[in-house]
């Protein structure tokens, strides 16, 4: 504001200046009020002639007084008909004032008069109309002109002698005058006589041409009288031709000035005498601009003559010399003059132009002093602005910081606080397991309370594991390690868990793969994990009797895969569609609410895999999941881990869902009481005392709360194995076991290394330092038992066993160390439920106490086939045993080995053996006859 009031007051100090220059410029435009432009006509009958140019020179002189008049001369040539033309145009044209000179009177006259009547002045200059329709006239007196002419002569001839007049052209005023007053002249002279005329039209030519033969005519001629000095030149050429040049006398009219002028001829002794005849061009301008300029005026200017001969012939050439000499002068200084006043003009334009310039760089000036204010205010209130957002940009960049911050920090919490709920639910696990798998005495009511405490356990534990996937995710973290394998097999199996909640809800669960084999690369973990949530929630929604399809095409165009999980459910309401990949988003479905994380989980791992998943639904109707995989992932994505002897199988990082049946068969015992010392090297007590109190049945125990006792504990007792927990206090599990391997006295003993954490960096990590086994909490304490069993007994002698277990089928994949134990469990689980139709990967899986997806790694590892492959194999390999041994009805021995019908007995038979089950017994029985 305060520059505002401050450009304000330079504004005032500078208006008196700007005013100042404004008065100047206006004066100095208004000192010499802009003269009245004037046009003036002037209609010249000739101007072929010394005589008419010095009229023309005497205007234009005058004229250079009057800058402000247009002077436009037509020039007729001496021909009347081109002046009444010219006059004509005059008047089209518009002019102020119209000067003639009339080539011949009479022609002339009505278009004169017409000009005259139409208001235009007209100045008659020495020829003469016949009217008196002019305004002014300016010439000489030709009748004086003549009448002194004629006296003259007369006085020459003394009174006596014959003259000759030569005459100027007929019609024009002069030569009537001159006639007349030249004929007067000599009245009063009788013995002067006029003898001879000839008729002359102003110019010699005609006079050379006519004189000779009138003086042929008249020798008595003593004088000739022509009406202008050029006539008389020619007069005295002809004379002068006839050798009578000194005895006739020649008198001219005009007695102009100059080398061809009469003056000079009079000098010459060509013309005894010229009678002076001035032209009046001055004098007719001065009259026309006392006329225009409405000042009073003669109407009359007589221009006076006089006789110019021998006795006054040098002082009139020395005076019309002197004249012509200051005419030049006065041209010159008026050049001057002019050209003085061109640079004032032109300095005065410049002056005006500076003037304005300055002017206008003042208004510039202060227009841009109030912008420049304007500007500046403007620019202060920006920077206020932007000092205000810059703070409000920060305070929020404060309060994102403190929100990233504190939701960090929340995450890192429930991320932990998720993590720590896995020890405890191994706990609950643990014993749960352990009831349920050997308690053979449990009632029907304990059993099924402990399946519901199982259930809801694995259902934590599934929130637990998402919530860290989602953490995983979340902070880029969760790896993707595709193996290649039967994507159709992989699908299949996880189908399989679902087959018998479908079918309990009435629900027809269909599978609909386009090719029996589909090979691709995979992470069977994050496929599982998005499968298993697609089918969760198809189950979850449809109604019973309701309808699921997956299906599995090829879609070679896009170069990807199209599984589609398709049901006849509720649908998805048009106000969740585009919620439903958000994280914990709820939505408003009223049933069977979820954690809101399966589908962001699910399109978070699709996308980790550069898979995508969508979804199409119909409300009433039913949805369409879709996920695509590319038939190709980059080399970065893949997995060598499956070419690794790895003891990855054994983590149990996948808990079944909710809707997994709990009437799980029981495991099956193969271990054997030991002797073995067994330390256990674990911080929490609770865990301790746990793994204390399950190994304590089987072996003998020595516990350790650190890395540090449980290393001299170890050097001290060298048991037989070793349990240590990784995450210990000061000496972490990986350091004990480097330590172990790198003692002597200890290197043999077999290490198993236990953690809540399950990032498989640790886990390679573990078995680099030397582990022989790594397990993750929760672990099932049976699990934990067998695989200790397992690293204690003869393994050479187990793989022969699992050998002769297992069919020449798969007799030929050779096992690695610590798959042997896994074999042999996997097959004596299989095998103590050949009957039971209904065993599905899931039971098998829960059996082992791992995952569905580490069973499916492991036996594709071992074996490279599924695990319902497997299953089928071990059933078919007894059903040739048994088809051998027994004479059992080839429908009892389907029904034995757990085949839900005889005739699917057949077709699988037929399909693996190429033959069918009759054929088989036929071909290898010797019928008892
Ligand atoms: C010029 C002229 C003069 C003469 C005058 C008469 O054209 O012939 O010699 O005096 O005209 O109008």
């Amino acid at each position: 504001m305060k520059s505002l009031i401050a450009s304000g007051r330079k504004f005032a100090i500078l208006k008196p200046c700007i005013y100042l220059i404004i008065l100047w410029i206006a004066g100095s435009c208004t000192t010499s009020p802009t003269p009245r432009t004037y046009r003036i006509g002037f209609s010249q009958c000739t101007n072929g002639d010394a005589w008419r140019q010095a009229m023309l020179a005497g205007m234009k002189k005058e004229l250079s007084f009057y800058p402000q008049v247009s002077f436009r001369m037509k020039d007729a040539h001496d021909n009347s008909k081109l002046q009444q033309q010219h006059i004509r145009e005059f008047l089209h044209e518009g002019i102020d004032l119209l000067i003639v000179s009339a080539n011949e009177a009479e022609p002339i006259t009505p278009i004169v008069e017409e000009v005259f009547n139409r208001g235009i002045p007209v100045v008659i200059l020495d020829r003469r109309t016949t009217s008196k329709l002019y305004t002014a006239y300016v010439g000489g007196n030709n009748l004086e002109v003549g009448h002194t002419a004629g006296s003259y002569a007369s006085s020459l001839l003394r009174q006596h002698g014959n003259v000759l007049e030569v005459l100027g052209a007929a019609g024009a005023s002069p030569a009537v005058d001159r006639h007349k007053g030249f004929v007067q002249g000599i009245a009063g002279y009788p013995g002067v006589r006029l003898t001879a005329q000839v008729q002359g039209d102003w110019k010699r030519p005609s006079v050379m041409r006519a004189l000779p033969a009138v003086l042929r005519a008249h020798p008595e001629v003593d004088l000739i009288f022509a009406h202008n000095d050029r006539m008389a030149l020619g007069a005295y050429q002809v004379c002068k031709q006839l050798g009578l040049d000194r005895r006739i006398r020649v008198i001219g009219v005009d007695g102009l000035a100059g080398p061809q002028g009469g003056i000079q001829f009079v000098q010459d002794k060509i013309l005894t005498a010229t009678l002076l005849y001035p032209p009046g061009g001055e004098e007719a301008i001065r009259t026309a601009m006392r006329i225009l300029r409405k000042q009073p005026f003669e109407k009359e200017n007589i221009l006076s003559t006089m006789v110019i001969d021998s006795t006054n012939v040098l002082t009139m050439k020395l005076q019309t010399e002197k004249l012509a000499s200051q005419q030049q002068d006065i041209q010159r200084q008026q050049q001057l003059l002019r050209a003085q006043l061109a640079t004032y003009t032109s300095q005065q334009t410049i002056l005006y132009v500076l003037a304005a310039a300055l002017l206008g760089a003042m208004v510039l000036g202060v227009i841009v002093w109030r912008a420049f204010g304007v500007n500046r205010r403007i620019t202060r209130q920006l920077e206020g602005q932007n000092q205000e957002i810059l703070s409000q940009r920060n305070q929020i960049q404060a309060f994102a910081e403190r929100a990233r911050v504190e939701t960090e920090a929340k995450l890192r919490f429930f991320t932990n606080f998720s993590h720590e709920l896995r020890t405890p639910l191994t706990l609950i696990m643990g014993p749960v397991e352990e009831l349920l798998t050997n308690g053979a005495d449990l009632t029907a009511g304990q059993r099924h309370d402990l399946s519901l405490v199982r259930r809801n356990t694995q259902r934590l534990l599934q929130l637990v594991n998402q919530l860290m996937d989602f953490r995983k995710i979340d902070v880029g973290k969760m790896p993707v390690r595709a193996t290649e394998g039967n994507l159709v097999a992989f699908v299949r199996e996880i189908m399989d868990v679902f087959e018998k909640p479908a079918r309990q809800r009435g629900i027809s669960l269909r599978f609909l793969p386009a090719e029996p084999s589909i090979r691709l690369w995979f992470d069977v973990n994050i496929l599982d994990k998005v499968l298993f949530n697609l089918l969760s929630n198809a189950l979850k929604f449809t109604p019973e009797r309701g309808q699921i399809t997956v299906s599995i095409q090829l879609v070679p165009a896009e170069r990807s895969v199209r599984i589609s999980v398709e049901d006849t459910g509720c649908g998805i309401s048009e106000q969740d569609r585009a919620h439903i990949f958000e994280w914990f988003y709820q939505g408003n479905q009223d049933v069977a609410k979820g954690s809101g994380m399966g589908l962001a989980l699910a399109m978070g791992l699709m996308k980790l895999h550069l898979g995508t998943l969508d979804f199409a639904s119909e409300p009433g109707r039913g949805s369409t999941f879709t996920v695509t995989l590319p038939l190709e992932l980059p080399a970065a994505l893949r997995s060598t881990a499956t070419s690794l002897p790895s003891p990855a199988f054994m983590l149990t990082e996948e808990i079944a869902p909710a809707q997994i049946p709990d009437d799980a068969p029981a495991v099956v015992s193969t271990g054997k009481d030991s002797e073995a010392l067994v330390l256990v090297i674990e911080d929490n007590e609770e865990v301790n005392a746990f793994l204390a109190q399950k190994l304590r049945a089987h072996f003998q125990v020595k516990t350790a709360t650190d890395g540090a006792e449980g290393l001299r504990m170890a050097a001290e007792t060298i048991p037989d194995l070793i349990v240590c927990d990784v995450m210990l206090p000061g000496l972490s599990g990986l350091e004990v076991v480097a330590q172990l391997k790198g003692d002597w006295r200890t290197s043999h003993i077999p290490v198993v290394l236990l953690t809540a954490r399950n990032a498989a960096e640790q886990q390679v990590e573990g078995v680099q330092a030397g582990a022989d086994l790594y397990l993750t909490k929760p672990f099932n304490p049976t699990f934990l038992l067998e695989n200790l069993r397992t690293l204690l007994s003869n393994r050479e002698r187990q793989r022969e066993h699992f050998r002769r277990a297992i069919s020449v089928d798969t007799a030929t994949v050779a096992p690695q160390r610590v798959d042997q134990k896994f074999l042999a469990d996997l097959t004596a689980i299989v095998e103590a439920n050949l009957s039971n139709s209904e065993l599905s990967v899931e039971d098998v899986a829960r059996s082992l106490g791992i995952s569905r997806v580490q069973l499916y790694r492991k036996v594709k590892a071992v074996l490279g086939t599924g695990v319902t492959d497997f299953i089928q194999g071990i059933r078919l390999t007894k059903a040739r045993q048994q088809l051998l041994d027994t004479e059992l009805a080839i429908a009892e021995v389907a029904y034995r080995l757990g085949f839900s019908s005889p005739s699917y007995f057949s077709a699988s038979f037929k399909a693996k053996y190429h033959i069918s089950p009759s054929e088989f017994r036929a071909l290898h029985t010797t019928p008892s006859v």
